[in-house]
This record gives C-alpha cells, sequence and structure tokens, in this order.
C-alpha cells in the first residue's frame, strides 16, 4: 500500500494539472494582451505540477516540494539541470524544453507559491539528536533550522525524505556538486557521527511539519 499511495497521489495531481492547463488555456482567450504573459508563465508552470504537485507543493516521495523557493535559486537550478552542470534523473531533459526567459518565468511563478511540510513519519530521538548536529554543521547557511529558502539554496526542513536523502547521496559520490565549504562540514559530520549522523538530520528535517 505504501508503494501505491505516492502513485495514486501522482496520479490525480496529473488529473488536477491537466484539468487547470484546460481552464487557463480557455481563460487566455479573454484576457487582455497585457495580462498574457502572467498567464503565460502559469500555463508553462502547469507543466511541472504532474510530479512537483498542484502550486508546486510534491505529493511524491522523490520529487521535491519548489513551491515558497527563490526565483532565484530555481533558476539556476533549471539552468544547471539544463547545461548539465548538475546532473538529474529527468530534470535535465524537461528543462531543456524552455528558454532561459521561460525559466525566469516559471521561477518567479513557484517562488510566489506557498510551501507546504510534507508529512512524513520520523523516530523522535533521532530527530533530537539531529537537531543538535543541524545547529553544528549546517544551520549557517541552512539558516532558520533549514526553514528558510536562501537565494542560493532549497528547504531541508519539511523537505521529502528520499529526495534529500538521493541528493546527499549524489553530492558525496560527487554527482553533484557540493558548495565547497558545505563539503568539508559534511565531510566532518561523516567522520564524527557516520551514517547514524546523517539519519539523524533526516529525521529532524522530517519532524518539522
Ligand atoms: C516527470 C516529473 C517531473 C516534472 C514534469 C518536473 N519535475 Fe522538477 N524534479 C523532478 C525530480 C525527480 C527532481 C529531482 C532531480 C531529478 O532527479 O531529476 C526534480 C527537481 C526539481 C528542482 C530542484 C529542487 C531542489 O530542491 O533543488 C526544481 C527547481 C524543479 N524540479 C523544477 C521543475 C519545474 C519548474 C518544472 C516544470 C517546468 C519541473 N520541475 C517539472 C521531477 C519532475
Ligand atoms: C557553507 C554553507 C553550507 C553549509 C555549512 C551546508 N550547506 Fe547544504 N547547501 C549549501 C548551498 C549553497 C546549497 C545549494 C547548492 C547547489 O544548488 O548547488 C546547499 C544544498 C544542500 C542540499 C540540497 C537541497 C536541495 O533542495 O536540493 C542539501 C540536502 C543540503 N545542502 C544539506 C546540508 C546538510 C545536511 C548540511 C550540514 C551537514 C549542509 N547542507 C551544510 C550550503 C551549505
Amino acid at each position: 500500500m505504501k508503494e501505491i499511495l505516492p502513485k495514486m497521489l501522482l496520479l490525480t495531481s496529473l488529473a488536477l494539472s491537466m484539468t487547470t492547463t484546460a481552464f487557463a488555456a480557455g481563460d487566455e482567450k479573454k484576457k487582455t494582451p497585457a495580462l498574457m504573459d502572467g498567464a503565460k508563465a502559469e500555463m508553462l508552470a502547469n507543466t511541472c505540477a504532474g510530479c512537483h504537485g498542484f502550486d508546486g507543493v510534491s505529493q511524491g516521495p522523490a520529487t521535491p516540494t519548489i513551491a515558497g523557493m527563490s526565483a532565484e535559486y530555481i533558476t539556476e537550478v533549471l539552468k544547471a539541470y539544463k547545461s548539465g552542470d548538475t546532473s538529474s534523473t529527468i530534470m535535465g531533459r524537461i528543462a531543456k524544453g524552455y528558454t532561459d526567459d521561460e525559466i525566469k518565468q516559471i521561477a518567479e511563478v513557484f517562488a510566489k507559491k506557498k510551501f507546504v511540510a510534507a508529512k512524513q513519519d520520523s523516530d523522535a530521538d533521532a530527530a533530537k539528536k539531529g537537531k543538535k548536529l543541524h545547529k553544528k554543521y549546517c544551520e549557517k547557511c541552512h539558516s532558520e533550522s533549514g526553514s528558510e529558502a536562501g537565494d542560493d539554496s532549497g528547504f531541508l526542513a519539511g523537505q521529502w525524505t528520499p529526495y534529500l536523502q538521493a541528493t546527499m547521496t549524489d553530492f558525496t559520490s560527487g554527482k553533484r556538486e557540493m558548495p565547497k565549504k558545505m563539503k568539508k562540514k559534511v565531510k566532518k559530520l561523516m567522520k564524527k557521527e557516520g551514517d547514524d549522523g546523517m539519519k539523524a538530520l533526516m529525521a529532524y528535517y522530517a519532524s518539522q511539519q
């Protein structure tokens, strides 16, 4: 059942996105040219809903919630996927479908939406330990307990754990380039705390709802 649920939710959000696309297309005809740009950006952003969820709040654990991230970060990330600088399973192919200008417009749509934390289970003891580790190793850059989306990074608090885990694996294996200073901290963390330390951090981020 656990396996099936995300798929069902994904199908639901696909259906929703198709309905909204249809509405948006109908609306556009009635709009004055001055409003067309905004409508076009919304329509472009609707393509993302199938995976990132309606309004950018993802229901599938391997896909990150992107609502509320800064427009700067979304733009940079999409451009890096497009150029291949950041490796990805699917985003590279998707990002190639948009011009840099369209990417900027789509980023602005999602930046205006509200981040909603994923509902996930977490081990309370591990989360307690994770809170301390976050303060020591990560808070300097991922401020407000990882719940603040800065110009240069996404959310950790309330983000889907499977996505964060996959991302950390990409970082540590070198598939995705880690910022130099983060690399130092992660190395220190892994040396002192090992996999349990990383698990504790993941539990802490999942516990913030
Ligand atoms: C087919 C599913 C799918 C679609 C459609 C899709 N995404 Fe993604 N997105 C993913 C997955 C999966 C990841 C994780 C990276 C990867 O493996 O590709 C991701 C990652 C991202 C990230 C990185 C988030 C972070 O925390 O760094 C951003 C930003 C993003 N997508 C934006 C978009 C936008 C904007 C669109 C629409 C133009 C879109 N995505 C369409 C599946 C999708
Ligand atoms: C010196 C600053 C710095 C420190 C310390 C730091 N990070 Fe980061 N982190 C960043 C930046 C900048 C990015 C965005 C990198 C990019 O997109 O290329 C990032 C990205 C991430 C991401 C990917 C988020 C996403 O949405 O894809 C994860 C996960 C992450 N950091 C976890 C951690 C953890 C866990 C720690 C503590 C062990 C940590 N970071 C410490 C600066 C830092």
